[in-house]
């Protein structure tokens, strides 16, 4: 019964209460403004809420420094305010999934305190020490270049703690079997109020046991399968999305040899490749990252997204490539963070309608659950003059009122963008909403349409040879269905040809509006791709 497992075929909304709806009028978004904009997600189409952490936090790192896991920052409300967001999301048939940020916490969190309190504390193996510094203290840092080392000495109890992160956030020992066990308190918790699932942060720092000195730290794929037995335990339809940027035969041991590892994981290996594209428009890259991550599980899944809360990552690419994607979306320096990656919002970046809507097709179209981030629906820009990644967590823009109508405080969590092109006089929802081509309303047609086409979460698929370069052709199959999907990543219109044979109709209908094409007399069907253009098409006899 493959087609009742809701995350293949779900679109998921990510989005940060900090910034989304100030509901009290403090500056800060939190769940009451929330709730008030769960008709506006309903309406958009996306069935899955993707929180960012809401926790009690010092916010320190966009509240991924979690001070205690069990309650909600005051800042976002009270764990009322969480329970009534969740009853009308549910009511609404939206899902909602949470960050699980269990690699580390932050230094404030009390089992840190007691931890680096003295040698022979109870929690003391909660964390990571070494009584020695580290011969590799400066080394495996995630943000370099703002991040300085990985050990880093507690004067206190006059050793060194291993952090993967910044040093104020200090890693788990995962390895202990207590910290196991409150982990699973701590999903428990959060599943008993009703949530579909966690996308888990920083997962291969999770299952890693670093070992101070430059051994290899051994990983613990084994407890991807504990967490997720626990989870299903509790609640059978709730899943794991995972945070890990790996290589495609690193993804097999996440995704357990026999599928029984986590059930989705973020693609960020085709996201490199997806912006390699869109920069050069050479598509053979973006060809082998999807071909090399294609054999997974039946019950497995892979989560495409475009942009998210963090930089774009381009770690993955070669660095001839990387230069590339630089050039043309990040060419200055301050648009670039950690030696790898782009700190902009897609629209800022691509630059104009046709590419973003060609980006967008093309996520919605890749053969697993599309995660579109918040403010992107509408094309909002990046405010370059935040520090690190917060140019690309600037609030919602709701009006052309003060503060966007995010908030009616004078001071605010994060700047509003208040000038130029994506300023939220001119980029907003409420404009939008009046104007029939604004890509909100073609973003909810996608929505509705990618929700029509199951086949791509579920079925088959294969790369079809369009003679082109810059054109990609997917076919799609699921029972009876069959769609095609083009797209063509050059400035330049083509013409494309399918067989009837090969399409298996003599008709096709054009999807997105619904045009028929019918094969000339030699059985061809000839597919016309504006530059940057896409196209669906379904064969009709399965519709
Ligand atoms: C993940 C998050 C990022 C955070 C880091 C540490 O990579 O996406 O925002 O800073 O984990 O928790």
């Amino acid at each position: 019964m493959l087609e009742l497992l809701w995350y293949k075929n779900a679109v998921i909304y990510s989005l940060d209460l900090e910034t989304f709806r100030d509901g009290n009028g403090d500056g800060t978004g939190d769940f009451d403004g929330l709730f008030n904009k769960l008709d506006y997600l309903h309406a958009l189409g996306v069935d899955t809420i993707w929180l960012a952490p809401f926790q009690i936090t010092p916010n320190k790192d966009n509240g991924y420094d979690i001070a205690d896991f069990y309650g909600v920052d005051p800042r976002h409300g009270s764990s009322g305010d969480f329970v009534n967001f969740m009853h009308k999301a549910n009511q609404l048939g939206l899902r909602v999934i949470i960050d699980l940020v269990v690699n580390h916490t932050s230094d404030q969190h009390p089992w840190f305190i007691e931890s680096r309190s003295s040698k022979d504390n109870p929690k003391r193996n909660w964390y990571v020490w070494s009584d020695e510094k580290p011969s590799d203290w400066d080394e495996g840092m995630v943000f370099p270049g703002v991040q300085k080392a990985t050990w880093t000495l507690d004067k206190k109890s006059k050793s060194y703690y291993f952090h993967r992160f910044y040093d104020f956030m200090p890693d788990l020992n995962t390895d202990n079997p207590e910290v196991r066990e409150e982990i699973t308190r701590i999903m428990g918790y959060w599943l008993q109020l009703g949530v579909s699932g966690f996308r888990m942060d920083a997962v291969p720092f999770v299952l890693e046991s670093p070992a101070p000195g430059d051994q290899e730290p051994v990983m613990h794929f084994e407890y991807l399968k504990e967490m997720r037995a626990f989870l299903q335990w509790r609640k059978g339809d709730a899943v794991l999305l995972g945070e890990a940027n790996v290589l495609p035969e690193e993804s097999k041991n996440y995704f357990g040899e026999d599928g029984e590892g986590i059930h989705l994981m973020f693609n960020f290996f085709v996201n490199q490749y997806t912006f390699y594209a869109l920069a050069t428009a050479d598509i053979k890259p973006l060809i082998e990252a999807l071909l090399a991550t294609k054999e997974i599980f039946p019950k497995s899944q892979w989560a495409y997204f475009l942009r998210n809360h963090d930089e774009l990552d381009l770690g993955r690419l070669t660095d001839e490539q990387r230069q590339k994607v630089f050039e043309r979306f990040g060419p200055e320096e301050q648009m670039q963070l950690y030696q790898r990656g782009i700190r902009r919002r897609l629209a800022p970046m691509l630059g104009n309608r046709q590419q973003l809507e060609l980006a967008y097709s093309l996520m919605f179209a890749l053969p697993g659950t599309p995660v579109i981030r918040y403010g992107d629906e509408i094309g909002m820009g990046d405010d370059l003059t935040l520090k690190e990644r917060d140019a690309v967590r600037t609030p919602m823009q709701w009006t052309r009122d003060k503060n966007a109508g995010f908030s009616k405080a004078d001071k605010l969590v994060h700047p509003v963008i208040g000038e130029g092109f994506y300023s939220y006089t001119h980029t907003n929802v409420e404009a939008q909403r009046r104007d029939q081509g604004s890509l909100l309303n073609w973003t909810t047609d996608l929505i509705r349409l990618r929700k029509e086409c199951p086949e791509i979460g579920l079925g088959d698929w294969q790369i079809l040879d369009t003679r082109f370069n810059s054109i990609l052709c997917m076919s799609y199959q699921w029972k009876e269905r069959k769609l095609f999907t083009w797209h063509n990543f050059s400035e330049k219109a083509q013409e494309v040809i399918i067989t009837a044979e090969e399409a298996g109709s003599t008709r096709l209908i054009d999807v997105f509006n619904n045009i028929e094409s019918v094969a000339d007399e030699k059985g061809n069907h000839t597919i016309l791709l504006e530059a940057y253009g896409y196209r669906w098409f379904r064969a009709p006899s399965s519709v």
